[in-house]
């Protein structure tokens, strides 16, 4: 069975990408076979992943393009290897217009779902890394996936609305789109070093979220690193092997392994 991991949060800058990128890494680095979605317009895993999104076809946006005038997607054709152990299916900037084209397709919350059942037996996980929204686009990956991780950085999560996410996911589950949708668990990223207000967040979250759902044990911490592996092309486990960003997400791997 391929398991299929929606990243997904409705405000942007919160780690999905860089969340996406790692996981992919990291559970290539433990053998298993994966590919990564950029389900994004902004294309930022595509970069990310070493490939430039306006200079690469076919891509997403083509097999979203297909379905949705009653063709069929070839989404294989759109998948392409990374210099890392994981493929990657990428993102144009014209996925944006996609989001509007869904309004009047049938089964329009399905068509990733569909999209990907010609693939997903070649994989044991999917990586969707989600736009900033709670569009259709993200409405896609919700339905499609077997869990969804909920990166939030740490110092906003007391924001109202923090996580309306949570909304989607349960009208995705009430509407029969995805009755089975699991929350994988909610990920605490770019925290603070001070480790005592980290903690302090951390217990206020496992209080007001913890009951219904996992919260990582392991916190990301913040780190320059990240954002420069992202213009080197490369996941935190290529371009920093050793430090603490890549061990970090390892063991966030490793609690997902772990169930
Ligand atoms: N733990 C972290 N510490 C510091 N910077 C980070 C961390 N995680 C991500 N970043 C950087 O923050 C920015 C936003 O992260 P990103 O993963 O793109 O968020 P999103 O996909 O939710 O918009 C990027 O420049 C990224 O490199
Ligand atoms: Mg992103």
């Amino acid at each position: 069975m391929t398991e299929i991991i929606a990243i997904a949060m409705q405000k942007g800058g919160v780690g999905k990408t860089t969340t996406t990128i790692n996981l992919a890494a990291a559970l290539a680095e433990r053998g298993k076979r994966v590919l990564a979605i950029d389900l994004d317009p902004q294309c930022n895993l595509t970069q990310h992943a070493g490939f430039d999104p306006d200079h690469i076809s076919p891509t997403i946006y083509n097999g979203f393009k297909a379905e949705i005038d009653g063709l069929e997607s070839n989404i294989g054709d759109a998948i392409y290897e990374t210099d890392e152990a994981f493929h990657l299916l990428p993102s144009q900037p014209e996925l944006s217009l996609i989001e509007l084209a869904l309004i009047n397709t049938l089964s329009r919350e399905r068509v990733l779902a569909t999209m990907l059942t010609s693939v997903q037996h070649n994989y044991d996980y999917i990586l969707i890394d989600c736009n900033p929204s709670l569009g259709l686009l993200v409405i896609n990956a919700l339905t499609a996936a077997t869990s969804v991780v909920i990166p939030i950085q740490t110092e906003y999560l007391a924001a109202r609305g923090a996580l309306m996410i949570l909304s989607s996911i349960e009208t995705v589950r009430r509407k029969k789109l995805n009755s089975n949708l699991a929350i994988e668990g909610i990920l605490l990223t770019m925290a603070d070093t001070r480790t005592t207000l980290t903690r302090d967040i951390l217990t206020a979250v496992q209080q007001q979220y913890g009951d219904g759902m996992r919260i990582f044990d392991t916190i990301i911490k913040r780190s320059v690193r990240f954002a420069e592996s992202a213009v080197a092309g490369q996941s935190i486990l290529a371009f920093d092997p050793k430090g603490p960003g890549a061990e970090a997400y390892r063991k966030v791997t490793q609690e997902i392994l772990a169930g």
